[in-house]
């Protein structure tokens, strides 16, 4: 798959084994790692690849610092790195994040190939070019727009994520779906139980739709300024669910309990039936393996977090809801007491769900 963006077109491919070394050729490159990718790889999927210009990172948010991407560029600078030097990442959205924002920064912008070892980095956030990285308590406060020129998806990869990694992405693949209207929702039930049991052929389809859908937004709105905010459904709710958590919550399940909040919000205005409601709610609590902590949907905090999310730009409340038929549209008029409303009615059904 090619994607189209403003300085350039990079392609996406899925591949069954990872061939870095014959695809660099005599380039010099740098690795940036995820350590614990490689400490389960290196005798297998990575034995014959060359590491003496390897850079091993813990994938830990605390890391993902403008000073961990100045250390990369250091290295590149002593290496020296010309301009056909390559930086790769091999890793999850933490390690993406970090080498995208050097890469975009070295020499003002280098070539970079990014191999995703996470369901989400795979189904979401490898391609859309954002990078992102954390200032003080600020998550990902600091950022610039910088595509990997060549992605390569290995979908064996998965099978050693833990159950909360995995179902973090599985929530983002799940809001795509959802997204989708009634021919993704059809999908997701028909395919729930082969996707919770991690099938590959199963995943290689919803792979290739979850990136075939994002792929539209992308291109037609690169840098957030209209359509692709569609894309952020679910996450305002996300967001604050994550904070409040202190991020106790993977990014990708706080987007599913996200998804239940505007699914009965949308509900609550009149906006779904209320078999659609059902069926969402049905799917969503399938996506939920950490163990919440009802403290955590204190309404006053969550509406706290929500008011200081970066997307908002009025006094009043941001969210992406249902308009009637599954449709979405962006409401600015989100008021606290519906917010509140919704969040009792989570707790109860995590409650009656043994989630929380
Ligand atoms: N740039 C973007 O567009 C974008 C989009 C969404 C999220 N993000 C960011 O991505 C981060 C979350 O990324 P993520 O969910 O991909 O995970 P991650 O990078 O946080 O990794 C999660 C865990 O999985 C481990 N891991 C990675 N691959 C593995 C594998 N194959 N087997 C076993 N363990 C493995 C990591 O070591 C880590 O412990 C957040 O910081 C978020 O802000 C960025
Ligand atoms: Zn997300």
């Amino acid at each position: 798959m090619n994607i189209n963006s403003y300085n350039k077109t990079y392609t996406v491919d899925t591949v069954d084994v990872i061939d870095l070394q014959n695809f660099v050729g005599s380039s010099v490159y740098l690795i940036v790692f995820d350590k614990k990718v490689y400490d389960i790889y290196k005798g297998t999927a990575f034995k014959d690849l060359d590491v003496s210009r390897a850079v091993f990172l813990e994938a830990d948010e605390n890391c993902k610092t403008i000073d961990t991407a100045v250390e990369i560029c250091k290295i590149m600078a002593d290496i020296p790195f010309n301009k056909n030097s390559i930086l790769i990442s091999i890793g999850g959205g933490i390690i993406q994040d970090i080498t995208g924002f050097a890469a975009n920064i070295y020499n003002r912008g280098i070539r970079w190939i990014f191999i995703p070892t996470t369901l989400l980095a795979q189904c979401d956030s490898c391609i859309g070019g954002k990078t992102s990285l954390n200032l003080m308590n600020y998550k990902n406060i600091l950022g610039t727009f910088y595509a990997p020129d060549r992605i390569m998806i290995d979908l064996n990869f998965v099978t050693t994520l833990s159950e909360d990694d995995y179902l973090s992405g599985l929530g983002e693949v799940a809001k795509f779906n959802i997204m989708a209207a009634h021919d993704g929702i059809e999908l997701l039930e028909r395919h729930i139980d082969r996707l919770l049991h991690r099938d590959i052929e199963c995943l290689r389809a919803f792979l290739k739709r979850s990136l075939e859908f994002k792929k539209k937004f992308i291109e037609e709105d690169e840098f957030d300024k209209g359509v692709r905010n569609l894309l952020n459904f679910a996450h305002t709710f996300g967001h604050a669910f994550e904070s409040v958590s202190h991020y106790a919550i993977p990014h990708g399940q706080a987007v599913t309990l996200g998804l239940l909040m505007a699914n009965m919000i949308s509900f609550d205005r009149g906006l779904l039936d209320h078999n659609l409601k059902c069926r969402i709610e049905k799917l969503c609590v399938r996506l939920i393996s950490v163990k919440l902590d009802y403290h955590w949907f204190e309404p006053s905090s969550i509406i706290g977090a929500m008011k200081r999310d970066k997307k908002r730009t009025s006094e009043q409340l941001t969210a992406v809801l249902f308009k009637s038929d599954l449709g979405l549209e962006i409401v600015h008029d989100l008021r606290p007491e519906e917010v509140e409303r919704s969040l009792l009615e989570l707790i109860s059904y995590l409650k009656l769900s043994k989630l929380c």
